[in-house]
């Protein structure tokens, strides 16, 4: 195979527009100079956007972990409790960073492959009114769920007065995301998914409810503390050296996103999942999630085949990398990431690549099946 190919198809890290590429090889400026100032003056206006949200987005040299962790360390202090609703493996990683932190924890665990049902939080909420704030996962990209985060925001904001903490680290910038009309608190992502942008930045937006808490609790934290990076970047600064070769790719995306315009980014990534679905649907392999809970920035398969198996071949054939299952379904499901710089042509390569996969090593005959109803449901939309 060609050296160096590679169509990279998981969810995240994601791949990268030329443009945002050149832009973060621009050489290196002082990050206390009036450069840096202007920079980050560009860009939270444009954040703000993509949270949906009037108040200040802060950015961290950091994977979206350390996004979730400050979401953790900033907001609740040791035995004081909270409920983590578990859809899959990034639930998972909310409820392990708030035990490590001592926390008393209640999870709310699903089926993974389903999505959350908001009216199931009330009654734990009236049960347990010492909740001091309820986390959720927006988009499990263990199993391609997008759980109904302005649903479940409404139904805790009727029945407690917990944060709403939301891991948005693979939707946020492709799918809605409205915090202050929702009732979001706070709501983290990362730089690898819908931005477009290599790993090593999350970003934490935050309620002005949730910057109350930030600031009266007590619990230690240095390099997390939400406290320094709210206050800077309120004047275009940052509290350490920032990430500024990242910064100058965000500003480039963000651009990008803008220039096609939020609703119609939204309108690319819905027709990607209606393909993606459509195609596995006519070739009669399942797909993990329903229509309702799908999301759509990730599609799970389970093929009648070894998926791991099927991987490999288009790996070797193709460069084509899809991603495995995680955990509870590692071996039973493979994963196609469609975010950021990704279009309906994409999907149409990736599910043609895949149904030669699927002749190659399972059972199935006729190749183009898939592709054709994928055409057919790009041209049912009307057009992104
Ligand atoms: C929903 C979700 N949360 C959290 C993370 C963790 O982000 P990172 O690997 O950047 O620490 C990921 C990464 O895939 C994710 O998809």
């Amino acid at each position: 195979m060609l050296q160096d190919y590679q169509l990279l198809r998981i969810p995240g890290p994601t791949p990268i527009p030329p443009s945002v590429q050149q832009a973060m090889m621009k050489p290196m400026t002082g990050h206390r100079e009036q450069e840096t100032k202007e920079l980050l003056n560009s860009i939270r206006p444009s954040l703000k956007k993509i949270f949906g949200t009037n108040e200040e987005v802060v950015i961290i040299a950091g994977s979206g972990t350390a996004g979730l962790e400050a979401a953790v360390v900033n907001t609740v202090s040791p035995g004081e409790e909270v409920l983590v609703i578990v859809t899959g493996s990034f639930g998972d990683r909310f409820a392990k960073i708030c035990k490590a932190y001592n926390l008393h924890v209640h999870t709310l665990p699903y089926e993974w492959g389903s999505a959350l049902i908001p009216e199931e939080i009330s009654s734990i909420l009236v049960a347990h009114p010492s909740i001091k704030a309820v986390f959720a996962t927006y988009c499990e990209t263990s199993t391609g769920v997008l759980n109904p985060i302005k649903e479940l925001a409404t139904t805790i904001k009727q029945t407690s007065d917990a944060l709403v903490i939301i891991d948005g680290v693979s939707c946020v910038g492709a799918v809605e995301t409205k915090m202050d009309e929702w009732g979001i608190d706070i709501c983290v992502t990362g730089s690898q998914k819908a931005l477009m942008l290599p790993p090593g930045l999350c970003f934490i937006a935050g309620s002005k409810k949730a910057w109350n808490m930030i600031e009266k609790n007590h619990q230690p934290r240095f390099y997390l503390d939400l406290r320094k990076y709210h206050k800077t970047i309120q004047e275009n600064t940052p509290p350490f050296t920032p990430a500024l070769s990242l910064l100058y790719g965000l500003e480039q995306s963000l651009s990008i996103l803008e220039s096609e315009g939020l609703h119609q980014v939204y309108k690319r990534h819905q027709m990607m999942k209606e393909m993606t679905r459509a195609a596995f649907k006519a070739i009669g392999i399942p797909l993990l999630t329903t229509d309702k809970d799908a999301s759509p920035t990730v599609t799970a398969i389970k093929p009648d085949v070894e998926p791991d198996a099927l991987r490999k071949t288009l790996k070797q054939e193709f460069g084509l990398v899809l991603a495995g299952g995680q955990n509870n379904l590692k071996g039973q499901i493979f994963r196609i990431g469609h975010m950021g710089y990704c279009t309906p042509a994409d999907i149409l390569q990736i599910i043609s690549c895949i149904e030669i996969g699927l002749r190659k090593i399972g059972n199935v005959q006729e190749i183009g099946i898939g592709v054709k109803a994928a055409q057919q449901a790009y041209l049912q939309g009307d057009g992104v």
